[in-house]
């Protein structure tokens, strides 16, 4: 049976195939494709030693190699972390102040700048720093804009965090920085700061997680200085072309966290800040927004639009991005109208080459995943995750619109949460559940279904 697709009015998609050239930095995107993070979970890991953490492994390498070969203006990387005990994912790419400009790791992230650009991609880190929404299975301490820890969510519990001292805050500054400098020396183009899903940047951001009486809490403009302070070190520290962006979520612009009059604040200081890009985003652990279930949000293809609207007036010199829920070309010319690009994540693991099938015109949107799978954050968010462990397996990534696959893939998905809870919080147990299905795993990489 033919993969199924979302239905899309056919447009000329010549806009999503412009070039963007960012004001600050001076680089040119080649299209408006933005492929947007995703934790790969495929960086070494070592539960004993540290100094075996985070190295991009031959494997994460290759995933890369494949994205930057399927026209992809940009690609982000999923979050790098800059401490070697806290990290959003086991498997993530690290890079500590500790780490020099030198050795297999450096030589690691060289090579993975490499092939991701060999055919004219941007490739830009995302680093990150998970602050409260560490795993307390990783680490039991934390550190946060205030001591508010975060709830247990999807069984999983939280470190507790203490408010950051001024020591914890130069460490951060300095880790942010000192990736940033390590990654424009391993040949990437830029690095983008995480500060949207409520980690440490959003915890400083949103006055729900920031109850500091010091000039790091407070006003807006006060609870901007964290992302302020770090934006103009890593500045300090990077080459005049190196792309500087921020992920923030648009939600919390309207509704809760960062009130819709300091949106403007925000977007001015991101302007001053001399961010190249913002992309907006939305959702955090306890709510995660990049599955909506309202029903007004289901009938929008892309779920922050509406949010997006009231902010874009405030960002010219810095370009806009818009991630969550785009699948059909029609969408995506039409968002373009207020964006400059067009970020993509879940399609990008089913379909690496959905970039180039697109300008091609081979395809006019992505593959519509059965009913279910897209609103359920857990389900397609692992789904997304065993199809890049396919990728670099050499595997077509298995078929979401089809039901069989589906049902096999929610199987493997049952025993892999058996087997992390027999695990009892043992660190060895990490990465997306295994397929088992042989018609899914003997489905060569680049043969259609
Ligand atoms: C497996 C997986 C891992 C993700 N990891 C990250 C991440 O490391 N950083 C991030 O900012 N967003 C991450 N996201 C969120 C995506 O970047 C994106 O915001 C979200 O999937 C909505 O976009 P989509 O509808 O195009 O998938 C992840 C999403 C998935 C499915």
């Amino acid at each position: 049976m033919p993969v199924r697709r979302y239905d899309s009015a056919v447009v000329d998609v010549a806009p999503l195939g412009q070039p963007l050239k960012f004001e600050f930095s001076g680089k040119v995107a080649k299209n408006r494709f933005y492929k947007a993070s995703m934790a790969e979970d495929l960086a070494s890991w070592s539960v004993e030693n540290f100094e075996e953490r985070g190295i991009p492994t031959k494997e994460l390498i290759e995933l890369y190699r494949i994205w930057g070969e399927n026209e992809w203006g940009i690609i982000a990387t999923g979050n790098i972390d800059i401490e070697f005990d806290m990290l959003d994912l086991v498997g993530d790419g690290i890079i500590t102040p500790e780490c020099p400009f030198s050795g297999p790791r450096f030589e690691a992230f060289q090579e993975m700048a490499k092939v991701s650009k060999a055919n004219g991609s941007l490739i830009v880190a995302q680093v990150t720093h998970p602050g409260r929404q560490l795993a307390a299975r990783i680490r039991k301490d934390t550190i946060s804009a205030s001591a508010i820890q975060h709830p247990p969510k999807n069984g999983a519990e939280y470190a507790r965090p203490r408010e950051a001292t001024k020591e914890d805050i130069a460490r951060v500054i300095d880790g942010f920085a000192h990736a940033a400098e390590y990654l424009d020396k391993a040949g990437f183009d830029g690095i983008q700061l995480h500060g949207a899903h409520g980690y440490l940047i959003a915890q400083f951001l949103s006055e729900l997680s920031n109850q500091r009486t010091d000039e790091y809490g407070g006003s807006i403009s006060s609870r901007l200085r964290l992302v302020s302070e770090i934006a103009r070190e890593v500045k300090r520290r990077v080459r005049p072309d190196f792309i500087v962006g921020i992920k923030v979520n648009s939600v919390e612009f309207q509704e809760k966290g960062i009130k819709p009059a300091e949106a403007r604040i925000m977007c001015e200081t991101f302007q001053e800040l001399e961010f190249d890009y913002v992309e907006l985003s939305g959702g955090n652990h306890e709510e995660i927004g990049y599955g909506s279930k309202k029903e007004t949000t289901l009938k929008r293809e892309a779920y922050f639009l509406e949010f997006v609207r009231d902010i874009v007036p405030h960002l010219s010199r810095t370009k806009k991005f818009l991630t969550g829920g785009f699948r059909t070309t029609a969408a995506m010319v039409d968002a373009l109208a207020i964006l400059d690009g067009i970020g993509i994540a879940r399609p990008a693991a089913q379909e690496p080459r959905l970039a180039r099938d697109i300008l091609s015109g081979k395809v006019t949107s992505a593959i519509r995943p059965v009913d279910g799978i897209v609103n359920d954050v857990m389900l397609s968010a692992n789904t997304a995750g065993s199809q890049m462990a396919q990728i670099v397996r050499g595997q077509e990534p298995f078929d979401l619109s089809d039901e069989k696959a589906v049902e096999s893939y929610k199987a493997d998905l049952g025993t892999h949460f058996q087997k992390f809870a027999a695990a009892n919080g043992s660190l060895e147990f990490h990465g997306f559940p295994e397929l088992s299905s042989p018609n899914i795993t003997s489905h060569p990489y680049g043969v259609p279904y």
